[in-house]
């Protein structure tokens, strides 16, 4: 099974490897990166080649699919993207993402998310992207209206994240056929 790289502008996607750890674990330690996500920070690095390999494993089992993002400039993992929750019969999975702080507010996630997004509908078959944000998370917010998702809703106390239940906003993006249901 080849891993798809994916080329942008100034980005390489690629497969992440055990050894990515420490570059994942650089920013994965940091408040600011956890603040709305299901996961506390890392304390190890430990913690990131576990998160690399539980990723790796579920593309092996075509369960969903992690790209880990590089400028192509240099090899290091600035930040992750990708799709997890891949309903095949229903044609639908939802997206995830997260970049180095370092990094934030250049366009580096809305041209990585742009890429995958096409890839999902072209190549994986996807009928309707799908992303569950926190309502205050205003970065992802504007990231996914920027790349043409629409706010489907808000759903309350939608997870069980860190000790309470936490509401989550929907956002999806249909094939485009689909566009105008
Ligand atoms: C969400 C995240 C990936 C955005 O990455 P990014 O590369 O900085 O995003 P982009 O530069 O592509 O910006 C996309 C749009 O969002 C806007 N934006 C980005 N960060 C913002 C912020 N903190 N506040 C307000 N707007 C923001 C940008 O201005 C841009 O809109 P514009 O072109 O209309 O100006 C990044 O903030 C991050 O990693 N956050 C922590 C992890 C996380 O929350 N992951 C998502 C869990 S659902």
């Amino acid at each position: 099974m080849t891993f798809p790289e994916l080329h942008t502008d100034r980005l390489l996607l690629r497969q992440l490897r055990a050894d990515d750890a420490e570059d994942l674990f650089s920013y994965f330690s940091l408040d600011q990166v956890t603040e709305f996500y299901d996961l506390d920070s890392f304390t190890n690095c430990e913690q990131a080649r576990e998160l690399i390999l539980s990723w790796v494993s579920r593309y092996e089992r075509q369960e969903g699919i992690r790209w880990g993002i590089t400028l192509k400039s240099e090899n290091r993992v600035i930040g992750t993207c990708g799709f997890h929750n891949w309903f095949k019969e229903h044609f639908k999975a939802e997206v995830g993402y997260e970049l180095h702080p370092d990094y934030w507010r250049q366009g580096i996630m809305s041209e990585a998310v742009n890429a995958i997004v096409g890839y999902g509908f072209e190549q994986l078959e996807l009928n309707r992207i799908e992303a569950f944000i926190d309502p205050a998370n205003e970065a992802s917010r504007r990231l996914l209206t920027k790349i043409g998702m629409q706010e489907e809703g808000l759903l309350r106390a939608c997870f069980f994240e860190k000790g309470k239940f936490v509401d989550a906003s929907l956002f999806a993006i249909l094939q485009k056929g689909n566009r105008d249901k």
